[in-house]
């Protein structure tokens, strides 16, 4: 299956949660990278985009999707909706006529908000969401534990079979 992962990951979890993934299935990673920097006022800007539905400005962006392509989108949740990286990527990428997948990664499972954006996003971009999956990744609390490196990329690993079987069914 030509699978292409498509994400952003501010603080790495999405990442490893995508390599798992990428391991599993054979998918290829593709990172969308911000060009904005996060500190001194950055993150207030982001969270200000992220909460109007706007995108940001990606580094280096590769849009292009090849025809028989089936893609998997993945976002952190910020704020209960996904975040300006995938925004930019969704607005802009051949997305047209794909069966695509979305993940969110949030703090805590339960984001169907963020889920719903995402998925009319891509709808209105002319693709269609024959999956969708919601996982948790770092809660945002300094003093709470965080899932090792490890733990996250067999999340990644065990959410290859959801991808699969939605991809396989036929649409
Ligand atoms: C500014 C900000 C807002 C967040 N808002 C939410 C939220 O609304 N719901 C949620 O479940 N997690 C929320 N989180 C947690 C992130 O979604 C979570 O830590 C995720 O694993 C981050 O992905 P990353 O490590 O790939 O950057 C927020 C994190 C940040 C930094």
């Amino acid at each position: 299956m030509n699978l292409l992962i498509v994400y952003y990951s501010r603080e790495g979890s999405t990442r490893l949660i995508a390599q798992g993934l990428a391991a599993a299935t054979g998918g290829t990673l593709r990172e969308l990278v911000d060009s904005r920097k996060m500190e001194h006022g950055g993150m207030f800007r982001a969270l200000r985009s992220t909460m109007v539905g706007r995108g940001t400005t990606l580094i280096d962006p590769d849009y292009s999707i090849e025809p028989d392509a089936r893609v998997v989108i993945m976002t952190p949740v910020w704020l209960g909706r996904p975040t300006p990286a995938v925004t930019t990527f969704v607005k802009n990428a051949a997305l047209r006529g794909t069966r695509t997948f979305v993940i969110a990664v949030g703090g805590t499972t339960g984001n169907p908000g963020a889920i719903a954006r995402l998925a009319k996003r891509v709808t209105s971009r002319g693709a269609l969401v024959i999956g969708h999956a919601d996982v948790p990744g770092y809660i945002p609390d300094p003093k709470a534990v965080r899932p090792s490196d490890e733990e996250l990329v067999a999340e990644g690993v065990h959410l290859a079979e959801a991808v699969r079987q939605a991809f396989e069914e036929p649409s």
